[in-house]
């Protein structure tokens, strides 16, 4: 049972999306939906035959809301400090690199291979641990972190499934269609 707008408005969404995306889940609030987004990432990876997957990496400086799955995956040492964390969530480095990118306009042109710090992640704990990568396009909580030009599907240098890049800003810190092209297998919109 629900509303008939709900269903109304999942439909329009689905139509705006890539294809492959037309299953659409509500929730309440950001925290709300990072909590459903990783769960969904670890029960699927255990229906699937691969439950050793449990694991969840962030990136220092992202905020994911105040739940204990964001909280983990968050890397703002203030929020770390004081929660306890979900066990084993790890940290893909930030973009934040002032030496190269400094007064960039727009996109800057150095970083996107610090999306390969992942594999470092994957070298330390091995890929059949992780179930999920959260990250935010454009991570807003300590300053505006506008992503480097170029990009690298995430999903490729964990291997096989992934798992929930974050794409709050999809709708709002991004224009549409570049929070859209950039999405991976679960997209988070707020
Ligand atoms: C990237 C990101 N994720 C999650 C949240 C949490 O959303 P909410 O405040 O609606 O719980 C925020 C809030 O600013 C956010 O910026």
């Amino acid at each position: 049972m629900g509303h008939p707008i709900a269903f109304e408005f999942a439909a329009r969404l689905a139509e705006i999306a890539p294809a492959g995306l037309d299953r659409i889940f509500f929730t309440s609030s950001g925290s709300e939906s990072v909590e459903t987004a990783l769960k969904i990432a670890i029960v699927y990876q255990r229906a699937i035959g691969l439950g050793t997957r449990t694991r969840l990496i962030g990136r220092e400086r992202g905020y994911h809301g105040v739940g204990f799955g964001g909280l983990s995956d968050g890397g703002i040492l203030n929020n770390r400090r004081v929660h306890p964390m979900v066990p084993g969530a790890d940290h893909l480095r930030h973009t934040h690199d002032l030496d190269r990118n400094a007064f960039s306009k727009g996109q800057p042109e150095h970083g996107v291979e610090l999306a390969d710090d992942l594999e470092r992640l994957v070298a330390l704990h091995g890929a059949e641990t992780i179930a999920a990568v959260i990250v935010e396009p454009v991570a807003g909580s300590t300053g505006v972190l506008v992503p480097p030009r170029g990009r690298k599907p995430l999903s490729a240098l964990v291997g096989g499934h992934l798992s929930a890049p974050h794409q709050r800003c999809g709708l709002t810190r991004c224009h549409l269609s570049l929070g859209l092209k950039q999405l991976d297998d679960l997209s988070i919109w707020s």
